[in-house]
């Protein structure tokens, strides 16, 4: 599978791929991952067609569109008032990246049938090459998202903090894991 994958930019044609692999995680278990917010077409297709974000896809010439990663050039600074931080440096860290450009993964995705063949890992890469600092969240109350905490944990992204919010998506009292990755981590 990894040999034969490439990374593309979606584009309308793809949603509804997208969407397939958005709804095989809104209500699956701890071990295999979970979403947290789900898409909708309309949204979608705005992303696609917005300069603010981009959907990466995985494609394998066999098996089609594999996974996915949503990224933004735009985060909700507010949210981080709800942020308890590892360290005094971790906040400027953080607040350094979110001053300049950066990147948020805001939701990465693999298809089910398809999960530990390094496709998040190829998805990663591509977007850890732009050379662009990264900001993502892992979900940790009320269920931790343990192959996601795995999996950047892997690549070596440093945790900052922890995030509370009362509501997001699907759950409320919510909170996540702040990983960041930036040139002191390459
Ligand atoms: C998290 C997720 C994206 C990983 O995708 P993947 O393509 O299976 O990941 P990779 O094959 O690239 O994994 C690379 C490494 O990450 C770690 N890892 C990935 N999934 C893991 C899991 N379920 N348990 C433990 N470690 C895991 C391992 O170290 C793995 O290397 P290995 O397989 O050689 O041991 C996938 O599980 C997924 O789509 N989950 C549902 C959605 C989700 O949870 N997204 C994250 C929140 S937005």
């Amino acid at each position: 599978m990894q040999s034969d994958l490439e990374i593309t930019e979606a584009s309308s044609v793809d949603v509804s791929s997208i969407l397939e692999i958005n709804q095989q995680y809104l209500d699956s278990n701890d071990e295999e991952g979970f979403l947290v917010v789900p898409y909708y077409k309309s949204e979608l297709d705005q992303v696609i067609s917005s300069t603010e974000s981009t959907i990466f896809l995985a494609k394998s010439s066999s098996a089609g569109i594999v996974g996915y990663a949503k990224v933004s050039c735009n985060f909700q600074t507010d949210v981080l008032k709800g942020m308890a931080w590892n360290t005094v440096e971790d906040k400027q860290t953080v607040a350094a990246i979110l001053d300049s450009d950066f990147i948020y993964i805001a939701q990465v995705a693999v298809r089910k049938d398809v999960l530990r063949q390094g496709i998040a890992s190829q998805l990663y890469t591509h977007i850890e090459n732009l050379n662009t600092p990264i900001i993502v969240f892992v979900a940790w109350v009320p269920i931790r998202n343990m192959a996601s905490f795995h999996f950047h944990e892997s690549r070596k992204y440093r945790k900052v903090g922890v995030l509370s919010r009362p509501m997001f998506g699907r759950f409320e009292d919510y909170q996540s894991l702040c990983y960041v990755h930036d040139y002191s981590a390459r």
